[in-house]
């Protein structure tokens, strides 16, 4: 079984290791905070719960001590500012920035072939951040977005159709912002029906415009960004890379012409194996699909050329 670190113990980092403590495919999850005993007593207060879980997966809290996390198959980081009620997560990129390229440093000293998950904001752009800054295989370095917000598109659509979220099957691609992601409506299916077909174009509206601002929703209402489905996003993606299932997920991967694009990361569908992100699925997009591609593609690359005014990358 794997070992994974989960760096941050915020709320996502936490809700993360518990939702992998449930999956129960790790033998041992290192929690890493810079704040004092944060990631200790949340370890242990997992531990605590993991017999009644089922689960023997260890789960170590350290502070800001790296070597611990030493030869882990896939790190997943969540350090950094999270959203504040009216704040878009793009203009976290200064503060993140800095936090993302000492992580990233940090974990590469002890697990150099270890696959690199992002989930601090703005993801795409710390993406390309952690992609480029260290040089690393392209296939090596995923994040996390599409996946979550596939999972708030599935609720909005289960919500309006009345049905079980389990019957639901959809995609968002493009960034992960409130005015870049691309809910695939003429992708998603009931059990196969097209959800275009069940839903009026009203309604059809409506659950695309709710998933696009799914997460400052939940800013607002909880002060903070969310952290239930993000964790249990990462954890899904965590599991098909160490198991090896290669199971499809929207996630922010470095396109070489794929989707008409070159030298940016930004969501699409792929595969997740042991390599990270294995194959990227070209979906036949109609000309209206494309060109909010574009559009996203372009905002997206103007986000993460701050990274380049910073001499980041
Ligand atoms: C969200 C954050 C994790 O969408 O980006 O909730």
């Amino acid at each position: 079984m794997a070992k994974i670190s989960v760096i941050g113990a915020g709320n996502v980092g936490a809700s993360c290791v518990e939702a992998m403590l449930h999956l129960n495919f790790c033998s041992e999850i290192v929690l890493l905070d810079i704040k004092e005993g944060i990631a200790e007593g949340k370890a242990m207060d997992m531990m605590q719960a993991s017999k009644q879980y089922g689960s023997n997966t260890q789960i170590i809290g350290v502070t800001n001590d790296y070597s611990k996390t030493a030869n882990s198959e896939v790190i997943i980081i969540t350090s950094g500012m999270p959203r504040k009620p009216g704040m878009t997560r793009e203009e976290l990129i200064g503060v993140n920035a800095k936090i993302v390229t000492s992580v990233t440093e940090n974990v590469l000293k002890y697990s150099p072939k270890a696959i690199l998950m992002v989930i601090a904001n703005p993801m795409d752009p710390m993406t390309y951040l952690a992609l480029k800054k260290n040089n690393l295989p392209k296939n090596q370095v995923v994040g996390m977005g599409g996946q979550l917000d596939s999972s708030r598109f599935t609720y909005y659509l289960a919500q309006a159709i009345g049905c079980p979220m389990s019957d639901i099957e959809c995609m968002v691609i493009g960034g992960h912002g409130d005015t870049t992601m691309i809910p695939l409506i003429r992708f998603a299916t009931y059990k196969g029906i097209p959800v275009t077909e069940i839903l009026s174009k009203e309604q059809c509206e409506k659950v695309v415009a709710d998933t696009m601002v799914g997460g400052a929703t939940l800013t607002k209402l909880l002060g903070t960004s969310a952290w239930y489905a993000p964790g249990m996003s990462a954890a899904s993606m965590a599991k098909s890379i160490v198991m090896n299932e290669n199971r499809v997920f929207p996630c922010c991967c470095y396109l070489e012409g794929q989707y008409g694009e070159n030298d940016l990361c930004i969501g699409v569908p792929a595969t997740l194996g042991k390599n990270g992100w294995e194959k990227i699925l070209e979906l036949n997009l109609n000309e209206e699909e494309k060109a909010l591609f574009k559009k996203s593609a372009d905002a997206t690359r103007n986000t993460a050329s701050i990274l380049k005014e910073m001499n980041l990358v």
